[in-house]
């Protein structure tokens, strides 16, 4: 994305190693680069490997905010972590992020709101906590594609982290209708069983294959995904033969899109669009057709639209500077 001219990238997770923390701190020479840290002693590793590259890291402090994953689990050691932060040369603390994961596994729309509430007033206090305490705290990050509206006007967050919604997929488009589908997985009817359409396509190639189907033909039941075989049930007169393709839309699109193919221009599966196919150079299997991605609603394109860099084609996150966002993160660049 750097590389792409995208030049302020967020690395929405902890990261550690000493090769991906020197990736990182040569990546932050070329652009504002931000990462979560939960720990202090790897916080340390971070800032040493910025101080060797000549670079400064953003660093955002990460709270669990209910998902038990990643991140510290409380105001407490939020604050006393972010007071190790700003002593340490090499890295630029900026405040909090504290993605709501928990709240897009719950399916049911009004106890996920309940949740998402929640937990941003735990992440916003805490915000206002590291403020108390004099230290610096002007982004507060969060949201996920089932949670971004209420999230993005949730008082105290300046960044949404959404990032699903741009292609989307079965997983989220239960919970989230409101944007359009862009990714397609292509697949080829191998088999033609008189009760089965079976396509080359399986495990291997789709996130969350259980909630797969098929472009147009909801009336074909998901049946079972091996590894090489995706099967919907279908009766003969449903029609479809060996040799006919299908567009397959994906169970869950983050767990489809190969990240080294998505990344690389060249080999970037948004770089076409009109629902032409597009080929990763770097992996065998299906290609992934891919229109025009979605778009955030009007309500938050309207603020970003003049601040889009030239080429960008869309954004998957948005830094809000006050009332008016920045581009956070670009998806796709046809410059
Ligand atoms: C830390 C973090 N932030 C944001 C997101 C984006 O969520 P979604 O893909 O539902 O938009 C994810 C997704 O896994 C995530 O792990």
């Amino acid at each position: 994305m750097v590389r792409s001219g995208i030049d302020g990238v967020f690395v929405v997770n902890t990261v550690a190693g000493p090769d991906k923390l020197a990736a990182l701190a040569v990546l932050a020479s070329d652009a504002d680069v931000m990462v979560a840290v939960d720990d202090a002693d790897n916080a340390a590793r971070i800032a040493a490997a910025a101080r060797e590259a000549g670079s400064i890291i953003g660093v955002l402090v990460e709270l669990d905010t209910g998902m038990d994953r990643a991140g510290v689990d409380t105001t407490e050691e939020a604050v006393a972590l972010a007071a190790k932060l700003v002593e340490l040369e090499g890295v630029n603390l900026l405040g909090l992020t504290g993605y709501e994961g928990h709240c897009s596994l719950t399916p049911e729309r009004e106890l996920r709101h309940k949740r998402e509430q929640k937990a941003m007033s735990f992440l916003v206090e805490t915000a206002e906590a590291l403020r108390s305490a004099g230290l610096p705290c002007p982004i507060v990050s969060a949201a996920g594609t089932a949670t971004w509206e209420w999230t993005a006007s949730f008082p105290g967050i300046t960044e949404s982290q959404a990032g699903s919604y741009v292609v989307m997929d079965n997983f989220h488009g239960a919970m989230v209708p409101e944007f359009e589908h862009a990714i397609t997985v292509v697949t080829t009817v191998i088999s033609r069983p008189p009760d089965r359409v079976i396509v080359d396509a399986g495990n291997k190639s789709m996130g969350a294959p259980a909630l797969a189907s098929i472009v147009g033909r909801d009336d074909l039941p998901n049946f079972r995904f091996d590894e090489e075989h995706g099967i919907f049930a279908a009766a003969r007169e449903a029609g479809l033969r060996v040799g006919d393709v299908v567009e397959l839309v994906p169970g869950y699109a983050p767990g489809t899109i190969n990240p080294e193919a998505a990344v690389p221009e060249r080999d970037h599966p948004l770089r076409e669009t009109g629902g032409s196919r597009t080929e990763s150079h770097r992996r065998p299997g299906h290609p992934i057709r891919a229109k025009t991605p979605t778009r955030m609603p009007d309500a938050v394109l309207d603020h970003a639209s003049g601040l889009m860099r030239p080429g960008c084609r869309d954004v998957c996150g948005y830094r809000w500077r006050g009332r008016r966002p920045a581009v956070l993160v670009a998806v796709s660049s046809t410059g």
